[in-house]
C-alpha cells in the first residue's frame, strides 16, 4: 500500500500533529522524516495534552509503529527525556524505533547556534537555539556523528578527535567552547547510546518492509514548505527539508511509493523568527489571532507573528509538493471576525508576480493583494459536520480550495480529536 505524506503548507505550526494523530488511527506506522526537537506537534486527547518533539504523533495509537527516520537530527538527552515523560504518563513505547543513520546533536551544536545567532545580530534567523542548524551543517559537511556511531565508544572517540578541535576554534571565548573535552564527550554520549540502543534499527528497511507487507504508512513532516532550505524564505529557513520530496528522503522511501500528499494549512498564517511575511498584521486583528489561536511556540513559548491567509505562498507550496489533499485547521479562530481577507496576489514594484521571489529582501517588499470575504460571526467549534458550518465559513473554505487548486478534505474547528470535520 502506498504511503501518505503530511507536510506543512505555510511557515509551520499548522497543526500537523492533530492531522497525523487522526490518520494514525487507521495506520500501522508513522515515520518522522526531518527536523528535530525544534518541532512541537500537539495532540489533545481525553488523557490530556501531548506535545511531541521527536517521537512521532502516532505513538498514542496501539498497533502503530513509530519510526524516527534518518533525516531527523536527534538530541539523545532530549529524546530520552521525552521518552521518560511519555512512559510516566503510561504511553507504550515498545513500538518506537530510531534510525541508526540519524545525526546526533552534541552540546557544541546549541553553543554554535547561539554564537552564530549573536554574530548575525540584526540579521538573526530567530532559530530555536537547539543546535539543529549546526548539526545539519555538520551532516552535509561530513562532520556529523550518527546514532550508530554512539554504539562503539572507541570509534566515537576517534570521530570526536577529528571534529572537536574545529569546534574549539569556532567557540573560542564563547560558552567555554575552547575547553571541550573529547574523552568526557565520548564517555557521556556512549552511555546515552547504550540507553538508546534498544530502539536503534536500520529504519529505512523497517519502513520498506512495512510498505512491502501492505501496511498503511504515514510520513509526518515537521516544519513547513516556506521554511524549506531550498524553496523557503532563505536564509530565514530551517535546515532540513520539510517538503514531500524531503519527507521521502528522510523516511527512506521513493516518490513512486507515495500516493497521497496532505498539506496542512491554518485558516490564517503565522510564522516565528525573522523573514518575509507579506500578510503579517501588526494591529488588533493580529493580536486577536495570537490570543484566540494561542499562537505561542510549543517548544520556545515565543509569540508567533500572525496574519491573513496567503494563497500565493499557499499555492506555491501546493504545487511544489504535488499536494493531493488539504487540511485547513483553526477555522474556529476566525469565528468572531466581521470580515476575513485572503491574499490572492502579490505585487512587486507595482507589477503582479505569481510566486515568492528567491531573495528575502525582495520578498519583504512584496505587497499583498487582498480579497475581502464576509465573516460568519458564529461558533464553529461545536460543528460535527461541514454542513453545520455557517454558509460564509463554507464559502471561505471553498475560496481557499479554489485558490490552492487542491480539494480541502479536512477542517479543524478546535484542538480536540473530535473537532476535525471530514469533507468530501
Ligand atoms: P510544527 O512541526 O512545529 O510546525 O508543529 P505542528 O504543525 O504540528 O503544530 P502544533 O502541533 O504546534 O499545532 C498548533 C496548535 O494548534 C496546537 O496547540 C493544537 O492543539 C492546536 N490546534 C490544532 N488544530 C486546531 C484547530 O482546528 N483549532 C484550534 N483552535 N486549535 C487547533
Amino acid at each position: 500500500m502506498p504511503a501518505t505524506i503530511i507536510i506543512g503548507g505555510q511557515w509551520g505550526d499548522e497543526g500537523k500533529g492533530k492531522i497525523t494523530d487522526a490518520l494514525a488511527e487507521r495506520a500501522q506506522m508513522v515515520v518522522r522524516p526531518n527536523g528535530s526537537t525544534n518541532a512541537g506537534h500537539t495532540v489533545v486527547t481525553d488523557q490530556g495534552v501531548f506535545k511531541f518533539h521527536l517521537v512521532p504523533s502516532g505513538v498514542l495509537h496501539p498497533g502503530c509503529d513509530c519510526v524516527i527516520g534518518a533525516g531527523v537530527a536527534v538530541d539523545p538527552v532530549q529524546l530520552l527525556n521525552e521518552i521518560d515523560a511519555l512512559r510516566e504518563r503510561g504511553v507504550d513505547l515498545s513500538r518506537l524505533f530510531l534510525s541508526d543513520r540519524a545525526n546526533v546533536i552534541f552540546p557544541y551544536h546549541p553553543a554554535l547556534d547561539r554564537a552564530e545567532e549573536e554574530r548575525r545580530a540584526t540579521q538573526s534567523i530567530g532559530t530555536t537555539l537547539r543546535g539543529n542548524g549546526p548539526a545539519y551543517s555538520d551532516k552535509v559537511g561530513r562532520r556529523g556523528i550518527r546514532v550508530a556511531d554512539l554504539l562503539d565508544e572507541s570509534a566515537l572517540r576517534d570521530r570526536l578527535e577529528l571534529i572537536v578541535p574545529e569546534k574549539r576554534l569556532l567557540l573560542a571565548g564563547f560558552d567555554n567552547g575552547e575547553t571541550l573535552d573529547v574523552a568526557a564527550l565520548a564517555e557521556q554520549y556512549a552511555a546515552l547510546g547504550e540507553r538508546l540502543a534498544p530502539l536503534v534499527v536500520q529504519a529505512e528497511m523497517v519502513v520498506q518492509d512495512a510498505l512491502a507487507a501492505g501496511k498503511r504508512v504515514i510520513v509526518e513532516s515537521a516544519q513547513a514548505t516556506m521554511l524549506d532550505v531550498d524553496y523557503g524564505t532563505y536564509p530565514y529557513v530551517t535546515s532540513s527539508m520539510p517538503t514531500a520530496a524531503g519527507a521521502c528522503q528522510g523516511a527512506g522511501i521513493g516518490p513512486t511509493q507515495v500516493d497521497t500528499v496532505i498539506a496542512v494549512y491554518k485558516a490564517y498564517t503565522t510564522r516565528v523568527g525573522g523573514g518575509p511575511f507579506p500578510t503579517e498584521l501588526h494591529d488588533e486583528t493580529g493580536q486577536m489571532l495570537r490570543d484566540r489561536g494561542h499562537e505561542y511556540g510549543t517548544t520556545t513559548g515565543r509569540p508567533r507573528r500572525t496574519g491573513w491567509f496567503d494563497a500565493v505562498a499557499g499555492r506555491y507550496a501546493a504545487r511544489l509538493n504535488g499536494v493531493t489533499e488539504v487540511a485547513v485547521t483553526k477555522l474556529d479562530v476566525l469565528d468572531t471576525l466581521p470580515e476575513v481577507r485572503i491574499c490572492v496576489g502579490y505585487r512587486l514594484d507595482g507589477e503582479p508576480i505569481v510566486a515568492p521571489p528567491a531573495v528575502a529582501s525582495v520578498y519583504e517588499r512584496v505587497e499583498p493583494v487582498y480579497e475581502v470575504l464576509p465573516g460568519w460571526q458564529a461558533d464553529t467549534s461545536s460543528a460535527t459536520s461541514v454542513d453545520d458550518l455557517p454558509p460564509n465559513a463554507r464559502r471561505y473554505l471553498e475560496r481557499i480550495e479554489e485558490l490552492l487548486g487542491v480539494p480541502v478534505t479536512m477542517v479543524g474547528v478546535g484542538p480536540g480529536r473530535q473537532q476535525l470535520l471530514h469533507r468530501q
